[in-house]
C-alpha cells in the first residue's frame, strides 16, 4: 500500500527499515540501567538504544518537525513547526512497549504515531499510525486514512500480508491490565460478564494483547484503577496510536467516556484508561462505567 505524503512514507519506511535491525540488537540488552524513562518506569537497555536509533533516523526527516518519545521528557525540535507548516509532522514513538518482557522472552513492540499537529495533540489529527510486533515472526500493522495493512518484516524490507485489515465481528478474545482488586467496582462488574462470554488473553504487553484483538475480535483494557485513577498508558504513545489503529479497522477506543482520539491533552507523557476493541464491547464498557 502507498501512502500519498512523502514524508509520511518515508517516515512509515524509515520505522519499517529500523524494525529488523531493533529486534536483532535486543541480543545482549536485555539488562536494566539505573534510570526511571519520564513515566517513571524502570528501563532497559533497549528502550534507550532503540530510542536513540530511531530518534536519530527520524529527526533529520524533512518534514518531521518534532520527534516525541516515552522515553524522553522534552519533545526534541527538529526544526519545522508541525502547528505552522502544512508538510511538518510531529513523530511520537514509543520504541519498545512492553520492554519489561525482555526478561521473560515474550513478546513485544514498537508503536508510532503521525500527527499533523504538534505535540501533544489529540489523537484527531494523526494521519498514520502503526505497531511493529516482535513476535515468532516481526510484522508491522499500518493504519491510514484509507485502509489498515499486515506487513512481514524481514532483513528491512516490508511484504504485504493481508489489506483492508478489519476486526472480525465474532469477539473471542479479552485483556485487562491491573490487579483485579484494585479494578473500580463498576469495572470489576463489566470484566465478569465479559469474562462469561469471551476466552482470557493477557501477556503484558499491549502490543500482543491489542493483535490478538484485531486478530480474532474481543477487547483490550487498561482501566483507571482505584490506586491510580489515570491508569497506566499514555495517551500520545500508546493510546492515541492504538485507538487509531482500532478504529480505523472498524472497532472502538475509549478513555471510559468517549473515544481516546478526541481527548483534549495537557501533557506529552499524561496516562490514560485505554479500551480498544469491538464497537458493542465498547459501547457496554461505557454504559456500565457511566
Ligand atoms: O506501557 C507499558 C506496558 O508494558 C504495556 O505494554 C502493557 O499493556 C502494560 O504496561 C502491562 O502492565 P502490567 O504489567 O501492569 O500488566
Amino acid at each position: 500500500m502507498t501512502v500519498s505524503d512523502p514524508v509520511v512514507e518515508e517516515v512509515i519506511a524509515t520505522i519499517s527499515r529500523s524494525a529488523t535491525e531493533i529486534r536483532q540488537g535486543l541480543i545482549g540488552r536485555r539488562g536494566t540501567v539505573d534510570e526511571e524513562n519520564p513515566s517513571g518506569e524502570t528501563q532497559v537497555e533497549a528502550d534507550i538504544w532503540a530510542d536513540e536509533l530511531l530518534g536519530d533516523r527520524l529527526a533529520t526527516i524533512d518534514g518531521v518537525g518534532q520527534y516525541a518519545s516515552e522515553e524522553r521528557a522534552e519533545v526534541v525540535d527538529c526544526g519545522g513547526d508541525p502547528d505552522a507548516e502544512a508538510d511538518a509532522y510531529a513523530v511520537a514513538v514509543d520504541p519498545l512497549d512492553g520492554s519489561s518482557n525482555l526478561k521473560s522472552n515474550n513478546s513485544m513492540g514498537t508503536i508510532f504515531g503521525i500527527y499533523d499537529d504538534a505535540v501533544p495533540a489529540r489523537g484527531e489529527s494523526i494521519v498514520a499510525a502503526g505497531y511493529i510486533l516482535y513476535g515468532p515472526i516481526t510484522t508491522m500493522v499500518l493504519a491510514t486514512e484509507e485502509t489498515v495493512s499486515e506487513y512481514e518484516l524481514t532483513g528491512g524490507e516490508r511484504t504485504i500480508v493481508e489489506r483492508n485489515v478489519t476486526l472480525p465481528d465474532e469477539p473471542v478474545v479479552y485483556g485487562f491490565g491491573g490487579r483485579i482488586p484494585d479494578w473500580p467496582d463498576a469495572f470489576q462488574a463489566y470484566a465478569r460478564e465479559i469474562e462469561q462470554e469471551l476466552k482470557l488473553r493477557y501477556g503484558g504487553a499491549m502490543i500482543g494483547d491489542v493483535n490478538q484483538v484485531l486478530t480474532y475480535g474481543g477487547i483490550f483494557g487498561y482501566p483507571g484503577l482505584e490506586s491510580r485513577p489515570e491508569g497506566k498508558l499514555r495517551l500520545q504513545f500508546e493510546g492515541n496510536p492504538i485507538g487509531y489503529i482500532i478504529e480505523r479497522a472498524g472497532g472502538r477506543s475509549s478513555n471510559g467516556r468517549q473515544s481516546l482520539l478526541s481527548v483534549e491533552p495537557d501533557d506529552i507523557h499524561e496516562r490514560t484508561p485505554v479500551h480498544v476493541g469491538n464497537a458493542d464491547l465498547i459501547d457496554r464498557l461505557e454504559d456500565r462505567l457511566e
